[in-house]
């Protein structure tokens, strides 16, 4: 991959996902907050540009044979590989963590008041990833495979849409994503980078790994979707392709 001061973490992981494992251990947002340059990233977070770049360099020396170029899949196996690995995902580690949350915010919430915002930020995020989920697999993923059938298939008009552009579903969905995000980078400062306290007991250091994962699993899932699936569908808009 080629590095240059203007490159935005956004196609640094676009190009290879290997840095995302770099981004991530930096914390340096790479799915919201992806347009921003390497070095802006950095001023804002005190970190060293060339350090980082070196290591995302690092990471991705070694040829990538896995099939994680996402950004090579046609648009249905994209959506179907979000679905498939992210929303179910996330389905499956919601009640975990919920009940995970509560668990400590109950047993351990008076000696480390944090956990009672734990639980009820993340009560926030299990609620708000729900319906995002749903109206992603109700109504844009659908139109969005639809509308590349109807391309494919040479049609001359889009197929119809219960919410105009493109772009109206796809605003929401981005603000929505920020929402998310927001919301497990304030768990992770309330966590302290999901460092659990000397005293903590399995259950603690168990919650703190899967929210971390979690948080982990969130960046790739919205990488996914902002930049690479969603400029695909506004492109298909854009590009006039129904004129
Ligand atoms: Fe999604
Ligand atoms: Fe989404």
């Amino acid at each position: 991959m080629e590095l240059t001061p203007t490159s935005t973490v956004r196609d640094m992981v676009t190009a290879d996902f290997r840095a995302a494992a770099v981004f991530h251990g930096y914390g340096i947002d790479f799915c919201c907050g992806g347009r921003q340059t390497l070095e802006e990233a950095c001023r804002e977070r005190n970190l060293c540009a060339s350090e980082v770049a070196r290591a995302v360099a690092k990471a991705c020396r070694v040829p990538d044979e896995s099939p994680r170029r996402y950004a090579d899949l046609d648009t249905a196996a994209l959506i179907a590989h979000i679905v498939e690995v992210h929303h179910e995902y996330v389905r499956q580690a919601i009640p975990a963590l919920v009940a995970h949350t509560h668990k400590l915010a109950k047993s351990h919430g008076a000696r480390h008041p944090e956990l009672l915002d734990v639980a009820i930020v993340f009560d926030s995020v299990a609620r708000d990833m729900t319906l995002h989920m749903g109206k992603e697999e109700g109504v844009l993923f659908p139109y969005i495979a639809s509308a590349v059938e109807a391309v494919q298939a040479g049609a001359a008009e889009p197929p119809s849409a219960p919410f105009g552009s493109i772009d109206n579903p796809i605003r929401m969905m981005e603000e929505e994503h920020e929402t998310a995000g927001t919301a497990m980078a304030l768990i992770r400062e309330l966590t302290d980078n999901y460092t659990p306290p000397d005293d903590a007991c399995t259950t603690y250091r168990i919650c703190f790994r899967e929210l971390e994962a979690f948080e982990r699993d969130l960046h790739v899932h919205v990488h996914l979707e902002n930049n690479i699936l969603f400029p695909r569908a506004r492109a298909l808009e854009a590009w006039g392709r129904f004129a």
